[in-house]
């Protein structure tokens, strides 16, 4: 018999997921649907092509991910669905669906919040005590938080403007990226990260955004029109038609990757001081069963689609070291949008007795 296990569904984005996993971490089952392909083509997720995805596979996926798991949904202790942030298109479909389970199968309904999931996930990977330190990085957020619990986070800073998602995503498609052969079936970040790996860092050098200001928030926009000018530049200089390979499009892609990822650990190294000085991040306990970082200060965690990037990883790697701190990441598949962390939060909810709804027919929840 099971103890407590859940299945999460998410809806939020572009991506239709779920999965069964229980309180001793273990993923029974999963399914995944990505229309990252499909909203490649015309350029950017148009939420009303979203949710008619989300409407035709969701039956699909979520009885994949729970006959993949063996489980009967009879014998689920709880159903946990993503309720914000998000496209409010997207997010219906998945909480009206969630619903009629919850409905049919009496069963309790755990609203999940996607960035807290984001945020959570490492503990189904590693058995990591509170508290650490959280960046996540997506399409959609960017965000440095304390995570002091299940449902206790401090926001230490995010990003003033756009996500740096948004940004390598809008370089990528100024750049036709993915009209390129090997390029055309990844995501605006993965193209640029595939790119970059040919071009030179160094090829222009900006300011770091936010130098000036005391604290930890991020601004991209600046980085980002800063390139797409140099973009522009460039091909009035060499004389080709929008839409047509740059010479130089690797630099381009390498030295905005690079700025991107120096700005992440400038504005990261920042909170790390505050921590410290706070005393928000005490010292690793020998208990903790990640090996080789007992002897280290606290514990730093990266997240979110754009958390997948090698190079992004890399640098936040060498700021870690630096101030003596450990850094964890999900694998990459954990860090963009999956069922697996809906339905580990909501594992983590039910075991905390948090946001746990038995009566949730009528549930509210504001789309953001
Ligand atoms: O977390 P995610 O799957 O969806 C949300 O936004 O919630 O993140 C998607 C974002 C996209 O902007 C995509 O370009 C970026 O993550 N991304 C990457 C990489 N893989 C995905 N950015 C940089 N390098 C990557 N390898
Ligand atoms: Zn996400």
């Amino acid at each position: 018999k099971y103890q407590r296990v859940v299945l999460g569904i998410e809806t939020s984005c572009d991506e239709t997921g779920a999965a069964v996993v229980d309180e001793n971490r273990k993923i029974h089952g999963e399914a995944l649907f990505s229309q990252k392909e499909i909203h490649l083509r015309t350029g950017g997720i148009i939420p009303s092509v979203a949710r008619q995805l989300h409407k035709e596979k969701i039956d699909h996926v979520v009885t994949k991910a729970v006959l993949s798991s063996g489980i009967s949904l009879h014998d689920i202790s709880a159903i946990a669905t993503t309720v914000k942030p998000g496209l409010a298109l997207c997010l219906e479909v998945g909480l009206s669906y969630s619903l009629n389970l919850v409905k049919h199968f009496k069963k309790p309904l755990i609203p999940i919040h996607h960035m807290e999931a984001h945020a959570l996930t490492i503990r189904l990977l590693h058995q990591l005590e509170f508290p650490f330190l959280v960046l996540l990085i997506s399409g959609g957020h960017c965000i440095l938080s304390v995570v002091n619990g299940v449902t206790d986070f401090l926001l230490l800073g995010q990003s003033l403007d756009e996500s740096p998602g948004e940004a390598l995503d809008k370089v990528a498609r100024r750049l036709s990226l993915s009209k390129q052969a090997e390029c055309s079936s990844m995501s605006g970040g993965e193209s640029i990260e595939y790119l970059a790996q040919f071009g030179d860092k160094k090829f222009t050098k900006q300011n770091p955004p936010m130098a000036q200001y005391q604290d930890c928030n991020f601004s991209f926009s600046g980085l980002r029109s800063h390139y797409e000018r140099l973009i522009e530049m460039q091909e009035n200089k060499e004389g080709i038609q929008k839409g047509e390979m740059l010479s130089c499009a690797a630099d381009i892609a390498s030295s905005f990757q690079h700025s991107v990822a120096h700005h992440l650990a400038k504005r990261t190294q920042r909170a790390i001081l505050f921590c410290k000085k706070e005393g928000l991040l005490p010292p690793l306990k020998t208990s903790l069963a990640v090996p080789g970082l007992h002897t280290r200060y606290g514990l730093k965690v990266v997240s979110g689609g754009v958390g997948s990037n090698q190079y992004i990883r890399q640098v936040l790697q060498n700021l870690t070291d630096d101030m003596n701190m450990s850094l964890l990441c999900p694998p990459p598949q954990l860090c963009t949008d999956n069922g697996v962390m809906i339905a580990w939060n909501g594992v983590e909810r039910l075991c905390a007795g948090a946001g746990v709804l038995k009566n949730a027919h009528n549930i509210r929840y504001e789309p953001r």
